[in-house]
């Protein structure tokens, strides 16, 4: 019976020792990732001792059932304790060791706003097979995108707005079959749009606002039926902008102020499902489609540092909302129309035009 008992035990013993450790070789990866990288403010890194690399390592879990590293989740602005007894967000220098690669079972990898790291994108992240999650913005990263970067096949999330990456969007990124939110925000990334980023057909939110990029708005775009939220703008994208961007189902907001555009406004922008429609600081000319209605719903509508020219749209008063609207530094003439929404619009929204006369601005 005794015997039994202690067989027992071993075998009791042995397995929860096997559910707490992390495989060496874990273990020694997150220790040369660690060993890279300086954190002088707020001791994040000095939970990572002993051999149990699953169990209160700072930002560190693990598969359940591989016990193999599967998130490193480490952000310089956060609401954890540790921030608030420091009184002060992360800062952290140094750079992204390629040891991270060995962490073979990685499906998150989260190092953000800790604003100091430099150095670039380790390439061999690309051999990472289960990554969904890859979030580095905010902090001082250059050089480029991995060539190879649509090898992720997994690929959700792809952040890394904030930092100082140059070089083009790679064409192998259109082939992210999975990637649902691409935020390359404020960098220094030039060239143009991949043609074929209309094949990110899971896409919902596409933010690449801040950068250099040129060529024209791909319109194969439009096919992306998941689209929600499209930012580009403060490039260099020039051209016309395609009307087939007023037909996707539910694109709410379309930020392309701040480029080289020019051409017409699509009409069908104007009566779409875009609630937030942003084309400020462009060349676009011709009159302002006299189109809205009622399926015309605006929280704000920004036109201003163009060259429109003719009268303010009558049909305005014709849409269902309309919140900001900005008409400001145009050609626009004749008289403003009255009614709703012109009775609780600023001058400021129509200042700045050639000839335009009645409230809020002088009479005719
Ligand atoms: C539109 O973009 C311009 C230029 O980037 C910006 O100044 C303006 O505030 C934006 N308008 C709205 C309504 O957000």
């Amino acid at each position: 019976m005794k015997s039994v008992f202690t067989i027992f035990s071993v075998v009791v013993f042995t397995t929860v020792s096997a559910v707490n450790s992390c495989p060496p070789s874990d273990r020694a990866a997150l220790l040369a990732f660690k060993a890279a990288l300086h954190e002088p403010h707020l001791g994040i890194f000095n939970s990572w001792t002993g051999t149990d690399c699953c169990h209160n390592w700072y930002g560190v879990s693990c598969d359940q059932e591989t016990h193999r590293v599967a998130d490193i989740n480490l952000r310089g602005e956060s609401e954890d304790p540790i921030f608030e007894r420091a009184h002060r967000t992360g800062f952290m220098t140094g750079f992204i060791s390629p040891e991270i690669c060995k962490l073979t079972r990685l499906s998150s990898l989260t190092i953000a706003d800790w604003k100091g790291i430099t150095g670039q994108i380790p390439k061999c992240i690309t051999t990472l097979p289960f990554l969904r999650i890859l979030d580095l913005i905010g902090n001082k990263i250059s050089g480029e995108i991995p060539a190879d970067i649509g090898r992720l096949k997994r690929l959700t999330v792809l952040n890394v707005a904030d930092n100082q990456l140059t070089g083009r969007i790679p064409a192998s990124l259109t082939g992210l079959s999975n990637l649902m939110h691409l935020d390359l925000r404020n960098n220094k990334i030039s060239g143009p749009i991949p043609s074929r980023a209309g094949d990110l057909s899971m896409l919902s939110r596409a933010l690449l606002s801040g950068n250099l990029i040129s060529g024209s708005i791909p319109a194969s775009l439009c096919r992306i039926y998941r689209l929600a939220d499209l930012d580009l703008s403060m490039n260099k994208l020039s051209g016309l902008i395609p009307p087939c961007l007023g037909k996707m189902a539910v694109l709410a907001t379309l930020n392309l102020d701040c480029n080289l555009l020019m051409g017409k406004i699509p009409a069908t922008l104007l009566t779409s499902a875009v609630g937030n429609l942003n084309l400020s600081r462009n060349a676009l000319e011709g009159n302002i489609p006299d189109v809205f209605g009622r399926s015309s719903y605006f929280t704000a509508i920004d036109l201003s540092h163009n060259k429109f020219k003719g009268p303010v749209p009558r049909s305005l008063s014709a849409a269902s909302y309309i919140g900001h609207l900005d008409l400001s530094y145009n050609h626009l003439c004749g008289r403003i129309p009255a009614g709703e929404p012109f009775n609780h619009l600023e001058a400021s929204s129509f200042m700045y035009n050639d000839c335009l006369c009645g409230k809020p601005l002088r009479a005719c």
